[in-house]
């Protein structure tokens, strides 16, 4: 970075969300420390997807350009997008453009969203529009929709909750800043899948939940679904981090590890807040009035313990926005 003494009316605010990473600036590019601007990268250059990520990450909503670049600036912005949304129509098809422009849209809409301070009823509304529409271009996407044909034939129960997982894990996902489509497919299906190796606990183990073969079964089940998912091709290591990790508690309680803290994958533990969240609902659901307010309340008292004390407030006024009102598998009946 240069230092370079300049006055504000020298340069324009750009959203973050605004600018593509990885796309070639057409400006030299400024941050904003205190009352100085720094030069952060030259023209020609791009922004990687790791420094984006470590601008969420420090809440810096805007960077600058000089006023005089701000038009071009915007125009190539535009372009950029515009071309990134061609070259995905041309390869899912002309029909499915609108989808494309979803996809597209959807890293603003996250960046838009992370960037409000305050999360409100609409920008929660926007997120799971943005969840469905995730789902709805993944879903029947392979290895994903065979594995889950599989899971739903082996043990229904597991993959109605499995999906529950996977969409709030989403919308958490996105609530949280995560915005690349890779890594929120790859916390899709390391969601989707996370029971698997339960599923496949023979019925005379899951009927006996005192014994010994049910306990040692229940301690493997992440190891076991691991193991499955490792024996198919191109499944990405982060889904069998996911998977692997379902269970480990933040504090260090958790199995089969142990493991605590940072050392858990991040993926891993917003799964595993989803998790909990739909399993606490599950088993307040004759209550209906309170089902909801009863597994955030849960949430709380847990923070620091089970759950990630850094992801958790976000995520709990995430639900407290959306809390009744977003679909869940086991309400649909
Ligand atoms: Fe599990």
């Amino acid at each position: 970075m240069t230092n370079v003494s300049f006055t504000t009316d020298d340069f324009a605010a750009i959203p973050l969300h605004k600018i593509g990473c990885n796309d070639k600036l057409v400006a030299d590019v400024f941050v904003k420390i205190g009352e100085k601007f720094i030069k952060f990268k030259e023209h020609g250059d791009f922004i990687s997807e790791e420094k984006f990520n470590y601008f969420i990450s420090k809440n810096v909503k805007e960077l600058f350009v000089h006023v005089e670049s701000k038009a071009a600036f915007e125009t190539a912005v535009e372009e950029a997008k515009q071309e990134a949304i061609e070259t995905l129509t041309e390869e899912i098809g002309e029909e499915n453009r609108d989808l494309a422009e979803k996809q597209i849209d959807l890293r603003e809409k996250i960046y838009e969203t992370f960037l409000d301070e305050k999360l409100s009823n609409e920008t929660v509304d926007l997120l799971k529009t943005q969840v469905d529409d995730f789902i709805s271009a993944v879903k029947d996407k392979n290895p994903s929709a065979d594995i889950f044909l599989k899971l739903t034939n082996m043990n229904n129960t597991i993959a109605e909750h499995s999906m529950n997982v996977a969409n709030l894990s989403l919308l958490f996902g996105m609530v949280t800043g995560q915005s690349s489509s890779i890594v929120l497919e790859n916390l899709y299906m390391g969601a989707l899948f996370h029971d698997y190796g339960k599923a496949k606990i023979p019925a005379d183990v899951i009927e006996k939940p005192n014994s010994m073969a049910y306990e040692k079964a229940i301690k493997n089940h992440p190891n076991a679904g691991v193991e499955f998912l490792k024996s198919l091709p191109n499944i990405p290591q982060p889904v069998l981090t996911i998977v692997a990790e379902h269970h480990e508690q933040f504090s260090g309680v958790g199995y089969p590890k142990g493991i605590s803290g940072e050392a858990i994958y991040g993926l891993s533990r917003i799964v595993q807040i989803a998790n909990a969240f739909d399993n606490i609902v599950f088993e307040n659901r004759k209550n209906k009035a309170k089902m909801y307010t009863n597994a955030i309340k849960v949430l709380e008292y847990d923070k620091g313990k089970q759950f990630d004390p850094e992801l958790l407030p976000r995520i709990i006024d995430c639900l407290k926005l959306s809390v009744g009102n977003f679909t869940r598998e086991r309400e649909k009946k």
